[in-house]
This record gives structure tokens, C-alpha cells and sequence, in this order.
């Protein structure tokens, strides 16, 4: 029998790291009519997200967050046409909570699933910023987990240009913001302690700088803050909290930049896409529509919200995705 709906939606679900998500995207994938995300504060305390802790916190929060997003979105379960999920990459045992989730739903009302790649959804978050958008492009994924730049083809297939050495420019900043006694996760506190701090004052290393080549390492910037936090001793770092945060904020957004943009010259690339969590950051996005506007690159970084971990982007992914 046709089945017969007033909309066709897709339903969406992200458990791959510390945020339990749900969201009900437009069939085409350049919509979000809801968009639920719960941040996870129990890591808090640990400085890092602990994997175990983040599975349990999953799986008591998953049912409420899709219920959420259907009735934020206004949406009954028979009015979604498929099921949506990240499968990877991520922590295995997160990762469960979501795939079961949705297997469930789309067993239930003998619905496709398609499997999403996390990183994937993160570039398709720019569908829903600029739903006119069409590759090819060049985009730079910069999250607590990956950091890497890639070529997006006229078929949204993605192919590896460089990626980190070492740390993901996420990781760099929560462990930066650690070292500095800074909250968890580091990015946004980072952000906010550089309030005010002088970029210049301190000299952290750029890596790569020379190379022609568009990998990035973040190990030695780590290291170098370590140095200068012995050499100034407690008091004085403290003093110096604004100034290192905003110098070392300013080496990890340089590296990105400068990435970005040689690949946007190597490829001749007219658009430029930026996602993942660290695309958040007010200053990568300033230093980057700068340049773009200097030399008339169209740049694409989605609204903060979509820019870090949600279930928007993972059905913003599926119009490219086969289901199984
Ligand atoms: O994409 P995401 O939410 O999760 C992963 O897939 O990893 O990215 C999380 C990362 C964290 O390292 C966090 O510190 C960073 O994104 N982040 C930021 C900002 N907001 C989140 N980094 C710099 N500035 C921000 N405003
Ligand atoms: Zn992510």
C-alpha cells in the first residue's frame, strides 16, 4: 500500500562522542526543523570525555532527545521516511547507543537506515547554512577528534588533501586550556580567557610553516606552552593567563588558516567550506572572511551550533549517503 504523508522527513541521531543528539532535517537535507542537542557535563571534572561515562549518559538521555526533536519539530514518528545515524568515527560504546537507537525506530515502522559518517555530516552542516551550496569545494574539518583538509567532488565525494601529524586542533586547545587551568571542553574557555590578551606576546610555533604540503602538527605548540608556563612559574602565568591564551588561540587558528587558504590556491578552489567544533571559534572565522574577502573566496562556516556535534548535520549528510 502508498503510503500517504503530509511531509517525508528524515529522522537524525549522534552519539559518537559527548553530545546526545536528535534532529528531524527536510528530505533534501537543507532544512533542520529540529535540532536537539545535550551536552553531556558529567566530563567536566575529568578534563577529557571518559567514554564509559559518556555510553551511560547516552543511553539515559536518547529516548527523551528524539522525542524531543519530534515534537520540537512538530512531527509524528509516521510521518518519517528514514532513519538516520553516525556509525563513525567515534567511541565504540557511544557509538552504540545511537546505532541501537535508530535501529530501533527503523525496525519498528520498517523504515531504510543510512549510516552517516561523522565527519561527512560535518561538512553537509554548510547545506543547511547555504542550501543553494553546491560542490565541488575545499573544506577543513578542525574538531576535538580530527583535523583535516579535503577536496569535495560534484558527486560530495571527499578526498584527502592533508591532515594532522599528531593532535587534532581541538585536542590542542583543550589541552592548552588544561595546562592554563582553564574548564573543559577548552575551546570555548580558551576563547574566552583570550578576551582582551595581547596575540603577539608570546611566540608559539606554527608547524609546517615551510613544507609545501598541507598536513598540520599541533604536538610542539603543546609543548612550547608547557616550556613557557615552567619558565614564568605559577604567579606570573596567572598573571599572563589573557596573553597566553590569546597568543596560543592565535597559533593554532594561524596553522588552520594558513593551510586553508594554500589548498584553496593549489586548487583553485572558488569556495571554501569550514566545520567541525573549532569552527566555532571567533577568531579562525574573522582571520578567515578577512582573507576570503581580500581574495574574493566565497568562505561557508556554518552558525556556531552547527558547526560542533549535532544531529542536523548527520541528516543534512543522508540526500549523499546510501541507506542499507
Ligand atoms: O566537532 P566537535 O563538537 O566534536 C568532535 O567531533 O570532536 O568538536 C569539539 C571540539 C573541542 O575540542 C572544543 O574545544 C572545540 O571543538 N571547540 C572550540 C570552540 N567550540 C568548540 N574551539 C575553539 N573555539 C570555540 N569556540
Ligand atoms: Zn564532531
Amino acid at each position: 500500500m502508498l503510503k500517504c504523508y503530509k511531509h517525508r522527513v528524515i529522522l537524525a541521531i549522534e552519539t559518537s562522542c559527548d553530545d546526545t543528539c536528535a534532529a528531524v532535517v527536510e528530505p533534501d537535507g537543507r532544512r533542520a526543523l529540529s535540532n536537539v542537542v545535550h551536552t553531556q557535563t558529567e566530563h567536566g571534572r575529568y578534563g577529557g570525555v571518559v567514554p564509559e561515562v559518556a555510553s551511560r549518559a547516552h543511553l539515559e538521555r536518547i529516548d527523551g532527545v528524539i522525542e524531543r526533536s519530534l515534537s520540537e519539530a512538530g512531527i509524528g514518528l509516521a510521518e518519517v521516511d528514514r532513519v538516520a545515524v553516525t556509525v563513525r568515527p567515534g567511541l565504540i560504546g557511544a557509538l552504540l547507543v545511537g546505532v541501537a537507537a535508530a535501529k530501533g525506530v527503523a525496525y519498528a515502522r520498517s523504515l531504510p537506515l543510512v549510516p552517516v559518517n561523522h565527519l561527512e555530516g560535518h561538512v553537509a552542516a554548510a547545506y543547511l547554512a547555504e542550501p543553494a551550496l553546491e560542490p565541488p569545494f575545499v573544506a577543513l574539518i578542525a574538531s576535538g577528534g580530527h583535523t583535516a583538509l579535503y577536496s569535495v567532488d560534484r558527486e560530495h565525494h571527499m578526498h584527502l588533501l592533508g591532515e594532522t601529524l599528531d593532535d587534532a586542533a581541538g585536542e590542542a586547545l583543550d589541552k592548552g586550556a588544561r595546562m592554563l587551568g582553564l574548564g573543559f571542553p577548552g575551546g570555548p574557555a580558551l576563547q574566552q580567557a583570550a578576551q582582551g590578551g595581547d596575540r603577539e606576546r608570546y611566540d608559539f610555533p606554527v608547524a609546517l610553516k615551510e613544507k609545501n604540503n598541507l598536513d598540520f602538527s599541533f604536538s610542539g605548540l603543546k609543548t612550547s606552552l608547557l616550556y613557557k608556563l615552567k619558565d614564568l612559574g605559577g604567579e606570573r602565568a596567572r598573571e599572563e593567563l589573557s596573553h597566553l591564551a590569546a597568543s596560543y588561540e592565535a597559533a593554532v587558528v594561524e596553522a588552520l588558516a594558513r593551510k586553508l587558504l594554500r589548498a584553496a590556491d593549489l586548487q583553485e578552489a572558488p569556495v571554501l567550506v569550514v566545520a567541525g567544533g573549532v569552527a566555532a571559534n571567533i577568531l579562525l572565522r574573522h582571520t578567515l572572511e578577512e582573507e576570503c574577502a581580500k581574495l574574493g573566496i566565497r568562505l561557508v562556516i556554518p552558525p556556531p551550533e552547527l558547526c560542533t556535534d549535532n544531529a542536523a548535520m548527520i541528516g543534512a549528510a543522508v540526500p549523499h549517503t546510501p541507506a542499507v
